[in-house]
């Protein structure tokens, strides 16, 4: 433990590093990403949005269990960033911010993507994405031309116009990052909530960038969800931060069951760091097309808070009582999104296993190992047949859980083909009701995911038997 009160515990958490020119082969795979998508397509977890119109590029919608998979991971994230330390604070701040921060922040000049155009198909493409032939020749994807034009700075933000009048003077941007903000209302907050440095202001929330060429699912879109927290530290004490933000993030994946060996950490190389950044290191996951950035996690030195001082006119150093000293806290920032971060435990979990079915025969079953705190349902109760001797004891126990956890009533097929459709979803628990229950034992057979076994739990201990069970992050 350190002996200065501003610098960070020492944890004993260790992870792969890795050169930034690490190889970004993926390897086998025990899925593929078609696999994923049908998956999520095929049970309304994730599927393109505007569809009966021919979609929209870059854009997804989640239906019922990815939009709850989306609110766990969110949840799960606040938990370990917000709700289980002292030292974080939440901001939910809108989206459209005064124009001039993004001119403070360097977004309008600089968060550009090289584009180059096809002057046959006229397709355009992001030029660090495509790849030159055996011949060291590059060609457009679409119609195998070589006339490609030179590539030209293109800007990723959003613009779209406040009130009435369609001109410069109303233009706005949709925000490009959640992280602006908290820079933006640091004093305020810090005021606000008496926090002294160091200390952080985390924030979930939608950003958007016109990508160029969006791809790979949820992985590269155009409206996404971030979870990103800013931690203002005192200059000199930042690389620690760094490397202990670093543990923590490798901790959270981690500890949500994503397999380590899936996980590295690559360092940015200078050629690649950000204006802002000190230093950069990004959590790549082995995703099935390749090694691709989960995270990153910035040193940003005190960049933002100077910008927006000198854009604002107005003072965003900090008064340190304890050492009586003032200065412009330099800022730590764990980045994630919410989709990838979704996928990737999405991939992760994908299993398909050889089983045995109810008459003994032997059979695939694909299961979505997620962790508990993540799975979209806990529970699903499952009365044997529609039999109305078992209805109102099912869907006793079904009121039962309901209060504590999304969880869902199936009657719909046979037992084995809805245990399928559960394991498919990663529901950790079924439920079943039978003739013994309402006849016998006023008992139910709780069943596991993961090990398929079964046991029986009196109705009246159910509640306390889940709550046992279902591990939190
Ligand atoms: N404030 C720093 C920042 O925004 P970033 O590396 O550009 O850094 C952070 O974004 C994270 O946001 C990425 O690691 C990724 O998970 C997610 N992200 C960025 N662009 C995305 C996109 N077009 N689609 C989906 N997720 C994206």
């Amino acid at each position: 433990m350190s002996t200065e009160t501003d610098l960070p515990p020492e944890l004993d958490i260790a992870y792969p590093a890795v050169e930034p020119d690490a190889d970004t082969t993926a390897g086998d795979h025990d899925t593929s990403m078609e696999t994923i998508v049908e998956l999520c397509k095929r049970r309304g977890l994730i599927f393109q949005s505007s569809e009966i119109y021919g979609g929209l590029r870059g854009a997804w919608d989640y239906g019922p269990l990815g939009a709850a998979l989306k609110d766990n991971v969110k949840a799960a994230w606040k938990r370990a960033m917000i709700q289980m330390r002292d030292d974080v604070v939440q901001l939910d701040a809108s989206i459209l911010m005064h124009p001039k921060v993004w001119e403070a922040s360097g977004h309008v000049a600089g968060f550009t993507d090289p584009l180059v155009e096809c002057r046959s198909c006229n397709q355009r493409w992001r030029a660090d994405h495509l790849e030159p032939d055996a011949d060291g020749v590059t060609k457009c994807p679409n119609c195998s031309s070589t006339e490609l034009t030179a590539p030209k700075a293109f800007n990723l933000m959003f613009r779209t116009f406040v009130g009435p009048t369609e001109d410069t003077s109303a233009q706005v941007w949709m925000r490009p990052e959640t992280a602006q903000a908290m820079f933006v209302d640091f004093a305020l907050i810090q005021f606000a909530s008496r926090q002294k440095v160091p200390f952080g202001i985390a924030q979930v929330g939608k950003s958007f960038r016109n990508e160029i060429t969006p791809r790979n699912f949820i992985f590269r879109v155009r409206e996404f969800e971030q979870m990103e927290m800013e931690f203002f530290v005192r200059p000199g004490t930042d690389e620690q931060w760094h490397e202990y933000w670093i543990k923590q993030r490798w901790d959270w994946y981690t500890r949500l069951g994503m397999r380590p060996e899936n996980l590295r950490v690559r360092e940015h190389g200078r050629d690649e760091l950000s204006h802002y950044a000190k230093r950069t290191v990004d959590v790549e996951y082995r995703f099935p097309f390749a090694w691709s950035e989960l995270e990153g996690i910035a040193n940003r030195a005190d960049f933002d808070l100077t910008q927006h001082s000198k854009h604002s006119g107005k003072d965003l150093d900090y008064y340190d009582q304890e050492r009586d000293e003032r200065y412009i806290p330099f800022v730590i920032e764990p980045a994630a999104g919410v989709d990838r971060t979704a996928l990737a435990f999405l991939v992760d979990a994908y299993r398909e296993e050889e089983a045995t079915s109810a008459s003994g025969k032997a059979e695939k079953r694909t299961v979505l190992k997620l962790h508990h705190a993540l799975a979209p349902l806990k529970a699903a109760v499952l009365p044997l047949s529609r039999n109305e001797k078992l209805v109102p004891t099912a869907q006793r126990v079904a009121d039962i859980l309901r209060p504590h956890w999304l969880i869902q009533y199936d009657d719909a097929g046979s037992i084995g083909k809805r245990y399928r459709r559960q394991d498919e979803v990663g529901t950790p628990f079924c439920v079943t009701v039978d003739f013994e229950t309402v006849e016998d034992d006023q008992a139910v057979t709780v069943r596991d995911r993961d090990t398929m076994t079964q046991e029986r739990v009196s109705i009246d201990r159910l509640l306390g038997y889940m709550q046992d069970k279902l591990q939190l992050a």
